[in-house]
């Protein structure tokens, strides 16, 4: 017990837990990405989908909670770990220059707490919504479900734009992000660096950009049935 309080006080112990579970939400951010790429094949396929996953719910439930307890240890975690950086440092540095931190690690505190307010406002927008009536695509008596309510809120520049720039935020967490969790895993090697920074980078930017072509495609090109 003394020993798992130790680990969980030390900056290191934390910046593990940070990392891993950082890792976990990046597993799940890649699995969703590749779900919702299924608007691209059209509202059979999307909502096959979402109808295959609403039938593995009472297991799902669990996947849901799980995800949902890591999200709040990684956000508690990180916010324990800068507090007590400060604490160590109560005064800040006469003249201090910080070294070559890019711009992704600069934005980390911004980029986290803007995805920390889109997922509140995103499970509202399509989690909890009404997925067959009126948010959604109704054709006579047919309702184009969870396609329907995607297509119809992509509608809106400004919505879509908010998206954008939310999947902007989540390119340069996860540019940062990956590199830490490799550095706090060991990986902090001048042989490394360089490969490990191009790796993040293309993977923060491959993400912003799948993300984002979803409500462009929606909004420009998509068929509303
Ligand atoms: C264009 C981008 C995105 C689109 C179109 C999208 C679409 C969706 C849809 C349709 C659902 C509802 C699924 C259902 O009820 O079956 C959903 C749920 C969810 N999304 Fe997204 N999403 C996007 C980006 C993101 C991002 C970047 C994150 C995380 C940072 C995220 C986190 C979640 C979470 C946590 C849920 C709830 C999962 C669940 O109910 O099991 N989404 N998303």
């Amino acid at each position: 017990m003394d020993a798992l309080q130790r680990y969980l006080q030390s900056s290191i112990g934390k910046k593990q837990i940070v990392a891993v579970t950082g890792l976990m939400l990046i597993g799940f951010i890649l699995g969703h990405l590749a779900g919702n790429l299924l608007m691209f094949r059209g509202s059979e396929a999307l909502n096959g989908y979402a109808h295959k996953l609403a039938t593995m719910r009472p297991a799902l439930l669990l996947v849901e909670l799980a995800l949902c307890v890591v999200f709040i240890v990684h956000l508690s975690f990180t916010l324990w770990l800068l507090l007590s950086n400060t604490d160590a440092r109560p005064v800040p540095y006469e003249s201090y220059e910080p070294t070559e931190r890019s711009l992704s690690t600069r934005l980390m505190p911004y980029t986290g707490s803007l995805l920390a307010i889109f997922v509140l406002w995103h499970l509202f927008d399509f989690t909890f919504s009404d997925q067959t009536g009126a948010l959604s695509v109704v054709v006579g008596k047919d309702s184009m479900g969870l396609y329907g309510v995607v297509f119809n809120a992509f509608q809106s520049s400004f919505h879509s734009g908010l998206y954008i720039l939310a999947m902007c935020a989540i390119g340069f967490h996860l540019t940062h992000g990956f590199q830490s969790f490799l550095q706090t895993l060991g990986f902090n090697h001048p042989k490394y660096t360089p490969g490990i920074k191009v790796i993040s980078t293309l993977l923060g930017v491959a993400v912003a950009a799948l993300f984002s072509s979803i409500p462009i495609y929606v909004k420009f090109f998509a068929s509303p049935i």
